[in-house]
């Protein structure tokens, strides 16, 4: 069986590395669906956007991302994972698989270790198809015709605090009110107004189910995520997630998925300098919760 997260040890520049062995690596990120470069000398966040420049695959920002999650951006392609809290879980999911437009690939970079906890688990999304669809095969084909829609409630100005804070204005890059109405309509979203400048926001019906390249199926959607995790002042999980036509998806509709992925998660244990590199079409992360700095910056592939 295929290591998974694969180690690719080494040393030296990681760019030149990335950028002399293009191929050997995407053969091998197709194969285990998440690389670790260990070893290489990425000290800075300048080292991180050299690699990923090495590698040489346009990049997808997240200003014109719909991402839920509030970042701020260190370079022009390199931003912080995540600023929710410390003691925030951030479960599993497909990157920006709750809105129409996604990244292929992530890069991960761990500049600073946490004292504890902290490791981003990583799940093969097929493996997780593939036992579904044994556990609960009703569910499966009912996602796979549905479809499914995610609804999220977010603020009017950036709520660090949050997993899901990033506001409105930032996440669909618009100033007012007629310009967030305008994009939605765009977007194939229904939406409603709630009390102090909060939009509640729902998707059209998204794939949950992907069909790859090489014909792999993968869990592709975000709705563990979602599930577990889409709980501040504003989002209440038990209503983030319905099948495509508008029935909720219940707890009992997620156990499996839920236990089954648990059950196939790895983690990636982060040393200083590490570069973690994750195909997004075949494999889910999250962030578990940690103690002390931690410092570990993202890079997306469009
Ligand atoms: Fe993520």
């Amino acid at each position: 069986m295929t290591d998974f997260p694969a180690i690719i040890p080494g040393g030296g520049n990681l760019a030149a590395f990335l950028k002399g062995n293009k191929a050997a690596v995407d053969d091998a990120l197709a194969d285990a669906g998440a690389l670790l470069f260990r070893g290489f000398d990425v000290p800075d966040p300048m080292a991180f956007d050299a690699a990923v420049e090495g590698y040489g695959e346009p990049g997808f920002t997240y200003e014109e991302s719909l991402s839920n999650a509030v970042r701020t951006n260190v370079t022009p392609r390199v931003f912080t994972a995540n600023e929710a809290p410390p003691t925030t879980e951030i479960f599993l999911h497909h990157e920006m698989a709750q809105t129409p437009l996604y990244p292929s690939k992530l890069f991960f970079f761990c500049e600073i270790a946490a004292e504890q906890g902290g490791a981003t688990p990583v799940c093969r999304s097929d493996w997780v198809l593939e036992r579904l669809e044994q556990a609960a095969p009703e569910f499966v084909a009912r996602v796979e015709a549905e479809g499914v829609r995610y609804t999220n409630v977010m603020p009017g100005s950036d709520d660090a605090g949050s997993g899901q804070g990033r506001s409105w204005r930032s996440t669909l890059s618009v100033d007012d009110r007629d310009g967030a109405e305008a994009r939605l309509a765009e977007l194939g979203y229904s939406w409603e107004w709630l009390q102090g400048d909060v939009l509640r926001a729902t998707t059209p019906a998204l794939p949950a189910i992907r069909t790859l390249s090489d014909g792999r199926r993968t869990f592709f959607n975000q709705l563990i995520a979602a599930f577990r995790g889409w709980a501040d002042r504003r989002n209440d999980p038990n209503r983030s997630i319905t099948f495509g036509g508008g029935e909720p998806i219940t707890a009992e509709d997620m156990a499996p998925a839920i236990e089954i992925a648990d059950e196939l998660t790895a983690d990636i244990p982060w040393q200083a300098g590490d570069v973690a590199l994750v195909d997004n079409f075949l494999v889910m992360h999250g962030r578990r919760p940690f103690g002390g700095k931690r410092r570990v910056l993202a890079s997306l592939v469009a």
